[in-house]
């Protein structure tokens, strides 16, 4: 069996310029890795600070199995915590979301932590006097990762090494300006609560179909075939109802999907839909545009609402859409299952029309009783199983390959070229054979 883990040439070797080695999809040593490389060594979002208004609210998550507390400090700052008590690592905080007051206290000895994580008390205090423990590791309380927040969304890197956040994502970053601006207050909130839906698939499958405009002439042809004949029984002087305005754009052809174009950016990330997308269609309300133009004047407002995207990756476990305003979290649970989670946003100030379309897109394509998200589902099981028989052990990424293609970082391309795949592969192989760094947050990095 290959060792990856001491073997970078052999983690390089299964990212060929054109196609990818099914192990990658695979390989249970190689899931491990990512948990202890990629996704540590990466930026991730933790969350929106919307869902933690107040002083002492928190929310709990986890990037790739590292357990995290986002939360409300006192200061007025959202801090992300390690949900591991410093003490013997308990988990402090079991709910997914509550007030804390001023501060936490695990339920295993009672020790305390105020919500930036330095310790608060001990039971006992006297019986540590004279002990090593103030000085050491447990007496700094609980560990933080860095942390960035960006318009409301709250990232995180667990290693204290590696670049920072502004780096990491570049030039990408100002598609959650256009998200945030898609407010006339400039503010988004999460709302609607959150669907999930655990596949039986490796989530780099997944990752990838968000970047694949090709597949939903063929794999949604049900969906679309339905939407038109719903379509073409309606009568004339009939308005066109949101769910049709969402799912008749998924029978656009191939010449459609290309032209949409496709950006892609260093370390994995990309826009698909520069020019257009599935969502360039949507009625904006008069009363939205009024309030946006008064907001943000007209120049502002053109641009914000010109730019609507099929998808954006902030690589690796980040995706989401400008209108509807919708992210989806990826979050690996093993090499073969994967939970994804759709939230909604609602931009403060516009009309409720807004956050209706966002909830109807997200039931019709991303919920698990979808009539679009169990079409995607059957096929990424389905390659799960099929990958892992015998036959040729690569997976295509030919579309639209040129050999050049690597000498430009930022490029624009068809909205059909499979290079946004491959560029997330060369983010992939770079972080996971990097060498190991020793870092504070997750010991071994
Ligand atoms: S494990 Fe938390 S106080 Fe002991
Ligand atoms: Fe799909």
């Amino acid at each position: 069996m290959t060792d990856y883990r001491n073997d970078a040439g052999a983690i390089r070797a299964l990212v060929q310029d054109d196609r990818v080695h099914r192990d990658v999809y695979l390989s249970e040593a190689l899931f491990q890795l990512e948990r202890e490389r990629l996704f540590l060594r990466s930026w991730n979002y933790v969350g929106h600070e919307s869902q933690v208004p107040n002083p002492g609210d928190y929310y709990t998550t986890d990037i790739a199995g590292q357990p995290l507390i986002m939360v409300r400090h006192a200061d007025g700052t959202v801090r992300v915590l390690m949900n591991r008590c410093a003490h013997k690592g308990a988990r402090l905080v079991c709910q997914t979301h509550g007030n804390t007051g001023k501060f936490f206290r695990c339920p295993y000895h009672a020790w305390s932590y105020r919500t930036d994580g330095t310790l608060l008390g001990v039971p006992l205090k006297h019986q540590y006097e004279n002990t090593r423990m103030h000085a050491c590791e447990t007496g700094a309380g609980l560990v933080a990762p860095r942390v960035a927040v960006h318009r409301g969304f709250v990232f995180a890197c667990l290693s204290a090494q590696g670049p920072d956040f502004a780096d990491y994502f570049g030039a990408v970053l100002p598609v959650l300006d256009n998200l945030a601006d898609r407010s006339p207050q400039g503010e988004l909130q999460v709302t609607g609560g959150c669907l999930r839906s655990v596949m039986r698939c490796n989530w780099k499958m997944y990752l990838e179909n968000v970047n694949d405009s090709v597949h939903p002439v063929s794999t949604h042809e049900s969906v679309s075939a339905t939407a038109r004949s719903v379509d073409e029984a309606r009568p004339d002087d009939a308005p066109v109802s949101m769910a049709l305005q969402q799912l008749l754009p998924f029978g656009s052809g191939y010449e459609f999907f290309a032209r949409t174009g496709a950006r892609v950016y260093p370390n994995g990330h990309s826009v698909l839909g520069t020019n257009a997308s599935i969502h360039s269609g949507y009625t904006i309300p008069d009363d939205y545009r009024l309030a946006m133009t008064q907001a943000h004047g007209e120049a502002r407002t053109h641009e914000v609402l010109g730019f609507s995207p099929q998808n954006v990756v902030f690589y690796p476990l980040l995706a989401l859409k400008g209108s509807p305003q919708t992210l989806r979290v990826i979050r690996p649970l093993g090499v073969d299952r994967t939970l994804v989670e759709t939230w909604g946003l609602v931009p403060r100030g516009a009309p409720q029309e807004l956050l209706r379309r966002t909830l109807t897109y997200n039931r019709l394509t991303f919920s698990p009783m979808s009539v679009v998200a169990h079409d995607d589902l059957h096929i990424f099981e389905g390659i799960q199983a099929s990958l892992a028989a015998q036959g040729n052990p690569w997976v295509s990424l030919h579309r639209e390959y040129r050999d050049d293609e690597q000498l430009q970082p930022v490029q624009d391309v068809s909205g059909t070229n499979e290079l946004l795949m491959r560029n997330q592969f060369r983010a992939w192989a770079a972080l996971m054979a990097a060498e190991t760094p020793q870092d504070e947050c997750g010991g071994e990095a």
